[in-house]
């Protein structure tokens, strides 16, 4: 489990990626700038990589959908992560980064023909998994396979075990009222249905109940549920499964004194157990995970300038030049995040303070109430901390501003890896 100060730390007074200086990036490529650190990406995945060390086979899909900037999936694939995608642009995003198809897991509801057939059509056998959460996405497939002439589409069944991951109810997936996933009758049906199915072979079953889980405990129960489902769709199918699908990772700490997410460790001990050399499977299964924030979350900051503080009798509004269109959580899930000055200077009074972007929006806020200092003022830069795992991309282009810069920390060099929009980019494909 990460944290908000884990990779960017104050040294001389000053927040800092490694040895860079956030300000100095800040005055190159101006705010708001997403900086990510290389180290902090790629510590996670190595701790899940050799927790999952005790099992035959294993890959960790990392959840493209939490960070997809190609300069990102080029630095974890090259590390040995797969991918797990949820669209055809994030399978191009994959296959630019270089990620082998056998390596690539396709979820998702609503996949179309165009997605599929892109899929089916990577490498030699196309990817790995394409995990159905339909009978009619099953056929789909089939019909694509079919018609492309691929002899076998390789698929899972994703399973939804009706298990409450006890999570923000948006990002509840494993729940019967949650659109995803199969239930146990629909998986029993699919699985008679594909046996029938000349193009599709069914290798595996996956799970994922939710995101930012802080508690193993749902996730054991769901793991257990899905034990038990391998056998039965087994028996079913007539065959032996070559995999599961674990889904995303467990949460990560937002605040420095916030609640406290289980540890990787303790995450991947609990998956070894399950499915490892002294399970009942006597690992015979390959497993696979499939963790965005795990690895993003707390690798990135969203660098911002502060625009005026509006001060008032009760409380002051701190406005900075970043909004809820480049980081989205807080307005969409009230979620809270560390704000940190990149310089330590002097100190004035601590004052409720709220801090708010430009948007048209009240719910344009990063934080409310906060306690925050007085010398704080017009041309500061802040650190929006733990914004590396759905920041960038969830970005949107609301009250048409542009999309920030995106930023690589490596050891003691940064780049660019994504330019900030330009107002050009704004109007691209708009016709009077
Ligand atoms: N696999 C599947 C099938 C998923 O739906 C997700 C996330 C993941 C893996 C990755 O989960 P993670 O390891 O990141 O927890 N925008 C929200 C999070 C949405 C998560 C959607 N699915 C947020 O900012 O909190």
């Amino acid at each position: 489990m990460t944290q908000p100060l884990d990779f960017f730390r104050y040294r001389h007074r000053s927040l800092r990626a490694g040895s860079t200086d956030l300000a100095e990036i800040a005055a190159r490529v101006g705010t708001p700038a997403y900086v990510y650190s290389a180290e902090g990406l790629l510590k996670p995945f190595r701790e899940l990589q050799s927790g999952l060390r005790g099992l035959r086979e294993s890959t960790i899909c990392y959840a493209v959908k939490s960070n997809s900037n190609i300069g990102v999936l080029k630095l974890l694939g090259d590390a040995g992560a797969g991918a797990d995608l949820v669209s055809g642009g994030e399978l191009l995003r994959a296959r630019k980064a270089n990620i082998p198809p056998q390596r690539i897991v396709f979820s998702g509801v609503g996949k179309t023909a165009d997605e599929i057939q892109a899929g089916l059509s990577y490498g030699a056998h196309g990817i790995y998994s394409f995990h159905v959460e339909s009978l009619e996405e099953l056929e789909l497939i089939q019909s694509v396979a079919e018609r492309h002439d691929v002899k076998q589409a390789r698929t899972a069944f994703r399973f939804n075990p009706n298990i409450d991951a006890k999570t923000h109810p948006y990002i509840s997936t494993g729940l019967k009222r949650n659109k995803f996933g199969l239930n146990r009758a629909e998986l029993l049906e699919a699985a008679r249905r594909a046996r029938k199915l000349g193009n599709v072979h069914v290798c595996g079953l996956s799970i994922h109940i939710g995101s930012q889980l802080l508690s193993l405990k749902p996730l054991q129960a769901a793991f257990q549920a899905l034990a038990t489902m391998v056998l039965e769709i087994e028996a079913l199918l007539g065959h032996p499964l070559e995999f599961v699908d674990l889904g995303g990772g467990v949460g990560v700490s937002y605040e420095v004194r916030g609640p406290k997410p289980p540890s990787l460790k303790e995450y991947t001990r609990l998956i070894v157990a399950t499915f490892g050399p002294k399970s009942p499977f006597r690992s015979r299964l390959r497993v696979l995970i499939e963790p965005g924030r795990t690895i993003s979350a707390n690798a990135g900051v969203l660098l911002t300038r502060v625009l005026f503080r509006k001060a008032r009798k009760a409380k002051d509004f701190l406005v900075v030049d970043a909004g809820m269109n480049d980081l989205m959580r807080p307005a969409l899930y009230g979620s809270r995040h560390a704000v940190l000055p990149v310089r330590q200077g002097t100190k004035g009074k601590l004052k409720r303070t709220d801090l708010v972007g430009p948007v048209c929006e009240s719910s344009d806020c990063f934080g409310q109430d906060l306690q925050l200092d007085t010398a704080l003022a017009s041309g500061d830069l802040l650190a929006i901390m733990s914004s590396g795992a759905y920041g960038m991309s969830m970005a949107g282009n609301y009250n048409s501003r542009v999309r920030p810069a995106e930023v690589l920390v490596e050891g003691n060099r940064w780049r660019v890896i994504r330019d900030r929009e330009t107002l050009d980019d704004l109007l691209r494909g708009e016709h009077l």
